[in-house]
């Protein structure tokens, strides 16, 4: 059963984020289903960290289509190539974006996100879903966001 959130008020990104993510962990640990945990991380990530916007896009059919997410509403679908989202599948790569204005072809869901970062989950070489954090301020993403978010989206 889950529990509450033990949410560490501090400015240090790697101390909060070294206390949500044994939490995060424990929170998927023993689940298989692949939206359910979506639907915790992007939960535990948002209020945990207090991001913007934080959100899942998975695959089908060709597309990039929304999955589970917290924060306003978002675009439901993305072609390969468009936005940081579909780049970032295209590429097969991290993308860190410090200004959203200065990303040729940003999709702006909501003109509140600042800056943004995209994670493909590669399994076997193949991209199945992304996860995409938005901040509501610039430059929010850096190396430490890079690395508990990889080592997040290798939970599930
Ligand atoms: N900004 C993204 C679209 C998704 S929203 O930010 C939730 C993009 O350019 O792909």
């Amino acid at each position: 059963m889950a529990e509450d959130l033990q949410l560490i008020v501090s400015d240090d990104k790697e101390e909060k984020y070294s206390s949500l993510f044994p939490q995060i962990k424990a929170l998927v640990e023993g689940e298989k289903d692949l939206i359910a945990n979506m639907a915790n991380i992007a939960s535990a990530l948002k209020f945990g960290m207090g991001f913007y916007w934080v959100g899942f896009y998975i695959i089908k059919h060709g597309e990039l289509v929304l999955g589970p997410f917290q924060g306003p509403p978002a675009c439901t679908r993305i072609q390969k190539g468009k936005g940081v989202c579909g780049t970032s599948w295209e590429k097969k790569e991290i993308i860190l974006v410090q200004d959203v204005d200065s990303f040729p072809g940003h999709i702006a869901c909501s003109s509140a996100s600042k800056s943004e970062i995209v994670l493909p989950k590669i399994e076997k070489g193949v991209i199945e879903w992304i996860l995409d954090v938005d901040s509501d301020q610039l430059s929010a993403f850096d190396e430490i966001d890079q690395r508990y978010l990889t080592q997040i989206i290798q939970l599930i």
